[in-house]
Protein backbone atom coordinates (compact mmCIF):
# COMPACT_ATOMS: atom_id res chain seq x y z
CA UNK A 1 0.00 0.00 0.00
CA UNK A 2 1.57 3.76 -1.20
CA UNK A 3 -0.76 6.13 -0.94
CA UNK A 4 -3.83 7.01 2.09
CA UNK A 5 -6.62 9.11 1.11
CA UNK A 6 -8.52 10.51 3.92
CA UNK A 7 -11.77 10.75 3.78
CA UNK A 8 -13.08 13.99 5.38
CA UNK A 9 -13.08 13.83 9.15
CA UNK A 10 -10.29 11.45 9.41
CA UNK A 11 -7.35 13.29 8.47
CA UNK A 12 -5.84 13.47 12.19
CA UNK A 13 -5.58 9.68 12.03
CA UNK A 14 -4.93 8.94 8.20
CA UNK A 15 -1.98 11.70 9.18
CA UNK A 16 -0.74 9.48 12.00
CA UNK A 17 -1.17 5.93 10.11
CA UNK A 18 1.11 7.62 7.12
CA UNK A 19 3.97 8.95 9.32
CA UNK A 20 3.59 5.35 10.76
CA UNK A 21 3.63 3.24 7.78
CA UNK A 22 5.85 5.67 5.83
CA UNK A 23 2.84 6.51 3.16
CA UNK A 24 2.04 9.84 1.74
CA UNK A 25 -1.51 10.51 2.60
CA UNK A 26 -3.63 13.05 0.47
CA UNK A 27 -7.51 13.86 0.65
CA UNK A 28 -9.83 13.38 -2.20
CA UNK A 29 -11.41 17.05 -3.36
CA UNK A 30 -15.10 16.47 -1.91
CA UNK A 31 -18.31 18.13 -1.89
CA UNK A 32 -21.69 17.89 -2.66
CA UNK A 33 -23.66 19.62 -5.12
CA UNK A 34 -26.76 21.81 -4.16
CA UNK A 35 -29.08 18.90 -4.81
CA UNK A 36 -27.22 16.51 -1.87
CA UNK A 37 -25.19 14.19 -4.73
CA UNK A 38 -21.64 14.05 -4.70
CA UNK A 39 -18.83 15.40 -6.46
CA UNK A 40 -15.28 13.78 -6.26
CA UNK A 41 -11.88 14.45 -7.90
CA UNK A 42 -8.77 12.73 -7.44
CA UNK A 43 -5.28 13.09 -7.75
CA UNK A 44 -3.43 10.73 -9.86
CA UNK A 45 -3.69 7.14 -8.68
CA UNK A 46 -2.33 5.30 -11.66
CA UNK A 47 -0.89 2.01 -10.67
CA UNK A 48 -0.47 3.16 -6.33
CA UNK A 49 -2.26 0.69 -3.67
CA UNK A 50 -4.66 3.06 -1.64
CA UNK A 51 -5.89 2.41 1.67
CA UNK A 52 -9.31 4.68 1.95
CA UNK A 53 -9.30 5.74 5.66
CA UNK A 54 -12.95 6.17 6.89
CA UNK A 55 -14.79 5.61 9.80
CA UNK A 56 -17.90 4.36 9.07
CA UNK A 57 -19.93 5.85 12.21
CA UNK A 58 -22.80 7.95 10.77
CA UNK A 59 -22.55 5.38 7.82
CA UNK A 60 -25.72 6.36 5.91
CA UNK A 61 -24.28 9.61 5.07
CA UNK A 62 -20.78 8.19 4.24
CA UNK A 63 -21.53 4.73 2.41
CA UNK A 64 -22.56 6.07 -1.46
CA UNK A 65 -19.51 8.56 -1.31
CA UNK A 66 -17.40 6.29 -0.24
CA UNK A 67 -18.57 3.74 -2.86
CA UNK A 68 -18.51 6.24 -5.38
CA UNK A 69 -14.71 7.22 -4.12
CA UNK A 70 -13.80 3.35 -4.37
CA UNK A 71 -15.31 2.96 -7.73
CA UNK A 72 -13.75 6.26 -8.60
CA UNK A 73 -10.08 4.97 -7.48
CA UNK A 74 -10.52 1.85 -10.04
CA UNK A 75 -11.16 3.86 -12.99
CA UNK A 76 -8.55 6.13 -12.56
CA UNK A 77 -6.24 2.95 -12.75
CA UNK A 78 -5.34 2.86 -8.93
CA UNK A 79 -3.79 -0.85 -8.77
CA UNK A 80 -5.33 -1.69 -5.46
CA UNK A 81 -8.25 0.00 -3.00
CA UNK A 82 -8.68 -1.48 0.46
CA UNK A 83 -10.47 -0.09 3.30
CA UNK A 84 -9.24 1.31 7.03
CA UNK A 85 -12.53 1.40 8.73
CA UNK A 86 -11.74 2.25 12.44
CA UNK A 87 -15.01 1.98 13.31
CA UNK A 88 -17.23 -0.52 11.12
CA UNK A 89 -21.02 0.07 11.15
CA UNK A 90 -23.89 -2.12 10.37
CA UNK A 91 -23.39 -5.33 12.53
CA UNK A 92 -26.14 -4.56 14.81
CA UNK A 93 -28.80 -6.51 12.66
CA UNK A 94 -27.14 -9.81 12.20
CA UNK A 95 -30.83 -11.55 11.82
CA UNK A 96 -34.21 -11.46 11.69
CA UNK A 97 -35.66 -10.38 14.69
CA UNK A 98 -39.15 -10.00 13.73
CA UNK A 99 -40.53 -11.47 10.19
CA UNK A 100 -39.59 -8.79 7.14
CA UNK A 101 -37.18 -7.40 9.07
CA UNK A 102 -33.64 -6.45 6.61
CA UNK A 103 -30.44 -8.53 7.66
CA UNK A 104 -28.43 -5.35 6.88
CA UNK A 105 -25.67 -6.50 8.08
CA UNK A 106 -25.15 -8.82 5.52
CA UNK A 107 -26.13 -6.41 2.62
CA UNK A 108 -23.78 -3.62 3.81
CA UNK A 109 -21.17 -6.04 4.26
CA UNK A 110 -21.82 -7.18 0.56
CA UNK A 111 -21.78 -3.64 -0.81
CA UNK A 112 -18.10 -3.03 1.04
CA UNK A 113 -16.98 -6.54 -0.40
CA UNK A 114 -17.89 -5.23 -3.55
CA UNK A 115 -16.03 -2.02 -3.46
CA UNK A 116 -12.99 -2.56 -1.74
CA UNK A 117 -9.76 -5.62 -1.62
CA UNK A 118 -9.14 -5.55 1.99
CA UNK A 119 -10.60 -4.03 5.23
CA UNK A 120 -8.92 -3.19 8.34
CA UNK A 121 -11.35 -2.52 11.49
CA UNK A 122 -11.11 -2.24 15.54
CA UNK A 123 -13.32 -4.26 17.77
CA UNK A 124 -16.30 -4.95 15.60
CA UNK A 125 -19.45 -5.36 17.74
CA UNK A 126 -19.72 -9.03 16.60
CA UNK A 127 -22.64 -10.36 18.15
CA UNK A 128 -24.22 -13.58 16.87
CA UNK A 129 -21.56 -13.65 13.83
CA UNK A 130 -17.68 -15.40 15.30
CA UNK A 131 -16.02 -13.25 12.67
CA UNK A 132 -16.47 -10.89 9.64
CA UNK A 133 -15.80 -13.55 7.19
CA UNK A 134 -18.86 -14.79 7.76
CA UNK A 135 -20.39 -12.17 5.66
CA UNK A 136 -16.93 -10.48 4.72
CA UNK A 137 -16.08 -11.96 1.01
CA UNK A 138 -13.07 -10.23 1.45
CA UNK A 139 -9.70 -10.02 3.67
CA UNK A 140 -10.20 -8.52 6.72
CA UNK A 141 -8.16 -7.63 9.84
CA UNK A 142 -9.42 -7.30 13.14
CA UNK A 143 -7.58 -4.59 15.75
CA UNK A 144 -7.89 -5.40 19.44
CA UNK A 145 -8.08 -2.27 21.17
CA UNK A 146 -7.78 -4.23 25.06
CA UNK A 147 -3.66 -3.90 24.97
CA UNK A 148 -4.09 0.37 24.47
CA UNK A 149 -6.61 0.91 27.02
CA UNK A 150 -5.03 -1.34 30.26
CA UNK A 151 -2.04 0.75 28.89
CA UNK A 152 -4.19 3.60 29.24
CA UNK A 153 -5.70 2.88 32.61
CA UNK A 154 -2.42 2.03 34.15
CA UNK A 155 -0.61 5.24 33.64
CA UNK A 156 -4.29 7.11 34.67
CA UNK A 157 -6.48 5.56 37.21
CA UNK A 158 -5.15 4.96 40.23
CA UNK A 159 -6.34 1.82 41.92
CA UNK A 160 -8.46 0.62 38.89
CA UNK A 161 -11.80 -1.85 39.08
CA UNK A 162 -12.72 -2.29 35.45
CA UNK A 163 -16.46 -2.67 35.11
CA UNK A 164 -17.76 -4.27 31.79
CA UNK A 165 -21.37 -3.41 30.79
CA UNK A 166 -22.35 -6.46 30.32
CA UNK A 167 -21.68 -10.31 30.96
CA UNK A 168 -21.18 -10.36 27.30
CA UNK A 169 -18.21 -8.45 27.95
CA UNK A 170 -16.89 -10.57 30.74
CA UNK A 171 -13.91 -11.50 28.68
CA UNK A 172 -13.09 -8.16 27.50
CA UNK A 173 -12.74 -6.36 30.63
CA UNK A 174 -11.55 -9.73 32.29
CA UNK A 175 -8.04 -9.21 29.17
CA UNK A 176 -8.18 -5.35 30.54
CA UNK A 177 -8.27 -6.23 33.69
CA UNK A 178 -5.74 -8.97 33.77
CA UNK A 179 -3.36 -6.64 31.87
CA UNK A 180 -2.52 -4.53 35.05
CA UNK A 181 -3.84 -6.68 37.83
CA UNK A 182 -6.61 -5.39 38.61
CA UNK A 183 -10.12 -6.53 39.69
CA UNK A 184 -12.94 -6.36 37.35
CA UNK A 185 -16.78 -6.74 37.51
CA UNK A 186 -19.39 -6.71 34.76
CA UNK A 187 -23.03 -4.91 34.64
CA UNK A 188 -26.09 -6.65 34.98
CA UNK A 189 -27.99 -4.67 32.09
CA UNK A 190 -31.58 -4.28 31.07
CA UNK A 191 -32.08 -2.52 28.17
CA UNK A 192 -36.02 -1.50 27.63
CA UNK A 193 -35.43 0.90 24.50
CA UNK A 194 -32.58 2.62 22.88
CA UNK A 195 -32.59 5.27 25.69
CA UNK A 196 -33.66 3.27 29.05
CA UNK A 197 -31.24 1.08 30.35
CA UNK A 198 -30.87 -0.24 33.52
CA UNK A 199 -27.84 -1.48 35.38
CA UNK A 200 -27.27 -3.32 38.82
CA UNK A 201 -23.58 -4.29 39.92
CA UNK A 202 -22.88 -6.96 42.14
CA UNK A 203 -20.76 -7.14 44.49
CA UNK A 204 -19.13 -4.34 44.41
CA UNK A 205 -18.60 -3.36 48.01
CA UNK A 206 -15.56 -6.02 47.90
CA UNK A 207 -13.30 -3.53 46.42
CA UNK A 208 -13.07 -0.81 48.77
CA UNK A 209 -10.54 2.22 47.72
CA UNK A 210 -10.70 1.42 44.58
CA UNK A 211 -11.65 4.00 41.85
CA UNK A 212 -14.65 2.31 38.85
CA UNK A 213 -13.54 2.38 35.28
CA UNK A 214 -16.32 1.72 33.31
CA UNK A 215 -15.30 0.19 29.85
CA UNK A 216 -17.01 -0.48 27.06
CA UNK A 217 -16.43 -1.46 22.86
CA UNK A 218 -19.25 1.06 21.89
CA UNK A 219 -20.68 4.62 23.44
CA UNK A 220 -23.81 5.50 21.61
CA UNK A 221 -26.70 6.94 23.08
CA UNK A 222 -24.17 6.57 26.18
CA UNK A 223 -26.90 5.20 28.50
CA UNK A 224 -25.68 2.54 29.72
CA UNK A 225 -22.99 4.50 30.95
CA UNK A 226 -25.68 7.14 32.14
CA UNK A 227 -27.39 4.26 34.26
CA UNK A 228 -23.75 2.93 35.52
CA UNK A 229 -22.77 6.30 36.82
CA UNK A 230 -26.14 6.73 38.79
CA UNK A 231 -25.56 2.96 39.92
CA UNK A 232 -22.18 3.61 41.75
CA UNK A 233 -23.56 6.84 43.23
CA UNK A 234 -26.07 5.11 44.56
CA UNK A 235 -23.76 2.72 46.22
CA UNK A 236 -21.72 5.78 46.90
CA UNK A 237 -18.93 4.48 45.46
CA UNK A 238 -16.68 7.31 43.73
CA UNK A 239 -17.63 9.11 40.45
CA UNK A 240 -15.71 6.38 37.47
CA UNK A 241 -13.66 6.90 34.53
CA UNK A 242 -15.15 6.03 31.66
CA UNK A 243 -13.18 3.99 28.69
CA UNK A 244 -14.85 3.55 25.31
CA UNK A 245 -13.46 2.13 22.59
CA UNK A 246 -15.83 3.58 19.78
CA UNK A 247 -17.09 7.53 20.75
CA UNK A 248 -19.80 7.51 18.77
CA UNK A 249 -22.08 9.73 20.68
CA UNK A 250 -25.47 9.73 18.49
CA UNK A 251 -27.50 13.03 19.36
CA UNK A 252 -27.16 14.10 22.79
CA UNK A 253 -25.12 11.41 24.39
CA UNK A 254 -21.93 13.24 25.19
CA UNK A 255 -23.77 16.05 27.04
CA UNK A 256 -25.72 13.53 28.97
CA UNK A 257 -22.83 11.73 29.97
CA UNK A 258 -20.92 14.73 30.72
CA UNK A 259 -23.72 15.87 33.05
CA UNK A 260 -23.85 12.43 34.64
CA UNK A 261 -20.83 13.69 36.74
CA UNK A 262 -17.81 11.10 35.23
CA UNK A 263 -14.18 11.56 36.79
CA UNK A 264 -13.33 11.47 33.23
CA UNK A 265 -14.27 10.41 29.54
CA UNK A 266 -11.35 8.33 27.36
CA UNK A 267 -11.69 7.44 24.21
CA UNK A 268 -9.80 5.76 21.52
CA UNK A 269 -9.57 7.48 17.96
CA UNK A 270 -11.53 5.14 16.35
CA UNK A 271 -13.93 8.14 15.65
CA UNK A 272 -12.53 10.99 15.97
CA UNK A 273 -13.88 12.96 19.21
CA UNK A 274 -12.43 15.72 21.51
CA UNK A 275 -12.59 12.33 24.17
CA UNK A 276 -10.03 10.52 22.31
CA UNK A 277 -7.01 9.74 24.44
CA UNK A 278 -6.21 6.03 23.87
CA UNK A 279 -4.03 6.25 20.49
CA UNK A 280 -4.73 3.53 18.45
CA UNK A 281 -2.10 4.36 15.42
CA UNK A 282 0.01 1.57 16.03
CA UNK A 283 -2.37 -1.54 16.47
CA UNK A 284 -4.08 -0.15 12.91
CA UNK A 285 -0.85 0.12 11.36
CA UNK A 286 0.15 -3.40 12.59
CA UNK A 287 -3.43 -4.66 10.96
CA UNK A 288 -3.09 -3.08 7.85
CA UNK A 289 0.78 -4.42 7.52
CA UNK A 290 -0.81 -7.83 8.27
CA UNK A 291 -2.99 -7.32 4.90
CA UNK A 292 -0.73 -5.25 2.43
C1 LIG B 1 -23.63 -3.48 24.02
O1 LIG B 1 -23.62 -4.61 23.58
C2 LIG B 1 -22.46 -2.60 23.92
O2 LIG B 1 -21.33 -3.17 24.49
C3 LIG B 1 -22.68 -1.26 24.56
O3 LIG B 1 -22.89 -1.43 25.94
C4 LIG B 1 -23.81 -0.50 24.00
O4 LIG B 1 -23.73 -0.45 22.60
C5 LIG B 1 -23.82 0.92 24.56
O5 LIG B 1 -24.88 1.59 24.03
P1 LIG B 1 -25.44 2.94 24.65
O6 LIG B 1 -24.30 3.91 24.72
O7 LIG B 1 -26.48 3.34 23.63
O8 LIG B 1 -26.02 2.63 25.98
Amino acid sequence: MNLLLAWPGNETLAQKLGHFLSVPVESPVTRRFPDGETYLRLGDVRGRDVAIVASLDRPDDKTLPLLLLADALRAEGAAGVGLVAPYLAYLRQDRQFLSGEAVTSRTFARLLSGAFQWLVTVDPHLHRYHSLGEIYSIDTAVVHAAPEIAAWIKSNVERPLVIGPDSESEQWVREIAGAIGAPYATLEKTRRGDRDVEVSIPHIEQWPGHTPVLADDIVSTGRTMVAAIGRLAELKQPAPVCVGVHAIFAQDAWQALVAAGPARIATCNTIAHPTNAIDLTAALAAGIRKLV
